[in-house]
């Protein structure tokens, strides 16, 4: 091993100090002046002269931030200033009280001068240098005593091993946050999900657990980060006489504090501050759960002190959080207007964001399968603006070893119909359309409506009374209403009552095709009403009809056609018909389809039309007796051509077929 002679001694420490200023300068100013190749270039050199010379070799040296000897465990350290928590405050309210009290207790009524800083959501640490040199780093623990995380603290490359100036202090502790970036978050999950590990629930756990690894090689790969704050046990030269020129003198040292911290003159400035930092907090590379404002003279905070472990100088203003973890008491299945069920988890109540969330929607059963949620879990909760509360995801850590499996009931928990869960869809419905208490309104709003038994006057605001004071529980009832208790409805007189009892006398002259629209069976539109009509003729035979049989009929699939059989065996469903037809409820005769006007006859449609959809004229047509058709053929009767007609309309003239426009179709149809 050569001997160093003195010049040797001096390349290295001339080395480490041009690498040490580098470091300052990337990780405190943000302001590097060289290259990272040629950083690399630097340290490379260092590193060699070092391997040459180990004799020469320093704990301080940036080339020793990574231990190869894991420890046995974390020693305690107790803290010679005790490390201090923060009161929180919420609301403005809460600010202004603040300041009220620290005002009572300088008795002063000047304006005070805050100095106010992001808070970051990581964990504290304590930093002791002596005359200038890293010596030790402890976690907070209690305040009292912490957990010495030297070595751990050592690979964070931000953090200097020796301190920058000329006079420097004989002991100085730096108090800070230790915390990752949204970024090095991901990294750390991305990498645990691919080794099959677990995954941190959020970057302050993170940092917490990257830096309470026993082996700092570990630590060392997690990119852990440090804004300073505030000083603890100092013996040195004289300090500045406030907060902020403190934190100037700690970066001067070379530690980071964040450039965002600034001093304001009131507190409409802090809330001003707030306001700031609470937009801008999605676009910072960090996390962050509110602000803090502190008295920023140190005399008056000298004369304002502490309790217990908050001082009285300082504050957290919180912002809203926006997730929260609680855990699933149960799960109920709730039936909406349509009859869809849909799992609703009650919650131990917890505020999320300024709401306290009792409930919230799992929405539908894979998404309970996929999140593997279950009744007795913690689960995270997210409510981010005015987006509805949603379960973001299981601590599996926390599942309890009793826990039980979510299920979706057989039948429905408001009308006890049978529950139909088609394959493949995600949704579950009750069958008891007609009946269900749940979707009475909404059965009853469809089967008035126009295109269905077309009850004018019979709209939403009075089909919520109805149902509301109990006169009308299903479509039947309308059947029942008489003038005198109609008029004695709120906002209705006599001669509304009696119109709108003329109108549901004249609904009852109908054809099969609207009844059937107007039971409001599911994925039954007035297309495929009338298809069922037109090819059962009658509705005793649609009762009855199989799953195989309704799929012979046009427009039926598997599906539609489950949804039909479904309807018609609930016997609530049954009851309510049987009461319509009793009530007086004609079905015009289906006239088959020779005697239809456009029997016979095939139409193909091209381009958008004004006055009707694809599917409406397709419904026109083939209540009339016509094949709608999609490609032309010899065969073709008629084109109809709407705007931007497609190739059909060539293939119609090449063939000699009869081209509609909309005016003449009207024409036809009308005649
Ligand atoms: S000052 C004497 N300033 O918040 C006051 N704390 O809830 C001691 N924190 O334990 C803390 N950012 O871990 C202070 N700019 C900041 C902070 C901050 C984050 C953490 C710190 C503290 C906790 C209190």
């Amino acid at each position: 091993m050569p001997t160093p002679n003195l010049s040797i001694a001096k390349m290295i420490t001339a080395l480490r100090h041009e690498i040490n200023e580098h470091s300052y300068r990337y990780y405190v100013l943000d302001d590097p002046v060289i290259s990272d190749a040629a950083y690399d270039k630097l340290f490379h050199e260092l590193k060699q002269l070092e391997e040459t010379y180990p004799t020469l070799i320093t704990k301080e040296s940036p080339t020793q931030r990574v231990g190869d000897v894991p420890l046995a465990m974390f020693q305690s350290v107790s803290h010679d200033v005790q490390m201090l928590s923060l009161d929180n405050a919420f609301t403005e309210d809460d600010i202004v009280a603040f300041d009220k009290r620290v005002h009572d207790r300088l008795h002063s009524e000047a304006l005070i001068q805050y100095c106010c800083e992001p808070k970051l959501d990581g964990l504290a640490i304590n930093l002791r240098y002596i005359n200038g040199i890293f010596h030790q780093a402890a976690t907070r623990g209690d305040g009292a005593t912490g957990e010495d995380v030297t070595e751990n603290v050592r690979t964070i490359k931000m953090i200097p091993m020796t301190l920058r100036g000329k006079t420097l202090p004989r002991l100085l502790d730096v108090r800070g946050e230790i915390f990752i970036s949204r970024q090095g978050f991901e990294a750390i999950n991305q990498a645990a999900l691919s080794r099959g590990e677990k995954i941190f629930a959020n970057p302050r756990n993170a940092a917490a657990g990257s830096l309470r690894q026993l082996d700092s090689r570990i630590t060392a790969k997690r990119h852990l980060e440090i804004y300073c704050y505030g000083l603890g046990k100092y013996d040195g030269p004289r300090l500045p006489e406030t907060h902020y020129d403190i934190l100037k003198q700690i970066s001067d040292w070379g530690l980071r504090i964040n450039p965002l911290i600034q001093v304001v003159q009131s507190v409409p400035e802090c809330l001003a501050y707030y306001e700031r930092m609470r937009t801008q907090r999605s676009q910072l590379t960090y996390e962050t759960d509110g602000v803090v404002y502190k008295v920023n003279a140190l005399a008056e905070q000298e004369k304002l002190g502490f309790v217990t472990r908050a001082p009285r100088w300082a504050i957290a203003h919180k912002f809203p959080a926006e997730v929260a973890y609680t855990t699933i008491t149960s799960v109920e299945f709730q039936v909406g207007r349509t009859g869809a069920l849909t799992p609703v988890a009650r919650l131990e109540p917890v505020n999320v964001h300024g709401v306290t969330i009792s409930n919230v929607t799992l929405h539908n059963m894979d998404e309970i399968a996929r999140k593997d949620i279950r009744i007795g879990d913690t689960v995270i909760v997210r409510r981010a603006g005015d987006v509805i509360p949603e379960v973001v995801g299981v601590i599996q850590t926390k599942r309890p070893t009793h826990t039980q499996q979510i299920v979706m009931p057989t039948h429905c928990p408001v009308c006890q119909a049978d529950i139909e869960q088609i394959e493949d869809e995600a949704v579950a419905r009750c069958t008891g359309g007609l009946y269900c208490p749940a979707q009475r309104k909404e059965t009853i709003r469809h089967f008035a409506s126009r295109r269905a038994m077309d009850i004018e006057g019979l709209g939403d605001k009075i089909v919520n009374k109805l149902v509301d004071v109990g006169w009308v529980h299903t479509v039947a009832d309308i059947y029942q209403l008489k003038q005198s208790t109609l008029a004695a409805l709120e906002r209705m007189g006599e001669k509304s009552a009696h119109r709108l009892l003329t109108q549901i006398e004249k609904s009852k002259h109908t054809t099969l095709p609207k009844f059937l629209y107007a039971l409001g069976i599911r994925e039954v539109g007035e297309a495929t009403a009338k298809h069922l009509a037109y090819a059962f003729k009658s509705l005793e035979v649609i009762q009855e009809a199989s799953l195989e049989t309704l799929q012979t009929v046009p427009d039926i699939g598997p599906i539609v056609a489950e949804h039909i059989v479904h309807f018609f065996k609930e016997p609530h469903n049954r009851k309510v018909i049987a009461q319509l037809l009793r009530a007086g409820i004609i079905l015009e005769a289906i006239k088959t389809s020779s005697d239809l006007p456009l029997s016979g006859k095939t139409f193909v449609i091209t381009g958008t039309l004004d006055g009707f959809s694809r599917d409406e004229l397709k419904a026109q047509l083939e209540g009339l007796g016509a094949k709608v058709a999609g490609s032309v053929s010899s065969k073709t009767h008629y084109v109809v051509a709407g705007d931007n007609p497609g190739s059909k309309l060539a293939q119609a003239k090449a063939f000699g077929v009869k081209i509609l426009d909309e005016y003449a179709l009207v024409k036809l149809l009308k005649s």
